[in-house]
């Protein structure tokens, strides 16, 4: 029987660098319609601690997710696969947007401190900074930043006692943010896994940038109810410390996901959590 083979001409189709994501799932930009009655200062459980820490976080988002997307756009010319590029595109687009939107709460929450609460996270875009930390580095934090706010994220919209205790248009803020950041949670993981990035690094970055998390929002609670002026009650701090470390217990609760990040072959949509999307998109008529 004569053998016959075929040379084909035409080259490969490159590797698929994007993951697939879970049916339903789909990195949209949106634009929603968000602002705040002017009486609502202690917006979270009537609770100033409560209330605080959230805004605290909130002033960690614009810095840090400008720097997240300069750090994935620095990799942009190396990422061979048209569905991961798109991807990025996405990425960028809702974390600008979510810079933007956390600016505005932000001024709102904070005035005229709002400049050198945000700075905080504007560390790491600094120059002096940006030469100390490689390319790499700096993708391998956002990488494990990505993973902080997709497990917190997770939470938030799995668990709803705490946005129930939000006064409902800053839970839209806060769930909105959370949506999104679950939609895209892979991209920087799989630009990072795209160009070469390993598990000691990310693992060890992780480390890192957790121990500063602690510190940095624990500063920022600080400042803003300094700047309060009005003692936390005991009321108020045991019920924000049942809600952060007890029943429910927020970050009990996301430590096993934090955990996995520390599995070499980790890979966020490992856990399929796109029920939550679809939860939200039900709940919401702008989602
Ligand atoms: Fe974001
Ligand atoms: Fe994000």
């Amino acid at each position: 029987m004569a053998m016959t083979a075929t040379i084909s001409t035409q080259s490969p189709a490159p590797r698929p660098q994007a993951s697939a994501l879970p049916p339903g799932v789909d990195i949209k930009v949106r634009r929603p319609k968000l602002d705040y009655p002017a009486d609502t200062r202690d917006w979270a459980g009537d609770n100033n601690a409560f209330s605080r820490f959230m805004e605290g976080l909130s002033m960690l988002f614009p810095e840090g997710e400008r720097f997240f997307v300069e750090s994935v756009n620095k990799y942009r010319d190396q990422i061979t696969d048209p569905v991961l590029k798109k991807q990025v595109s996405a990425f960028a687009a809702q974390e600008g947007m979510h810079a933007v939107e956390h600016h505005k709460y932000n001024v709102r929450a904070a005035g005229p401190l709002v400049e050198e609460l945000e700075a905080v996270a504007g560390l790491l875009r600094r120059p002096a900074v940006q030469r100390f930390l490689s390319p790499m580095n700096r993708l391998a934090i956002t990488v494990a930043l990505e993973h902080f706010t997709a497990i917190m994220a997770d939470e938030l919209l799995r668990n709803r006692v705490y946005a129930n205790e939000m006064e409902p248009h800053h839970a839209k803020l806060w769930l909105w943010h959370a949506v999104e950041e679950t939609e895209h949670k892979a991209v920087a993981f799989d630009v990072y896994r795209a160009v070469g990035g390993g598990f000691v690094r990310r693992a060890a970055i992780m480390q890192v940038m957790t121990t500063l998390f602690v510190f940095g929002s624990a500063g920022l609670l600080t400042r803003l109810l300094r700047q309060d002026g009005r003692r936390v009650s005991a009321r108020d701090a045991g019920r924000f410390l049942n809600l952060a470390f007890g029943n429910p217990g927020f970050f009990r609760q996301v430590f096993p996901a934090w955990l996995q990040f520390f599995r070499p072959t980790f890979h966020p949509w490992d856990h399929d959590n796109s029920d939550l999307i679809a939860r939200w998109k039900s709940e919401y008529a702008d989602a």
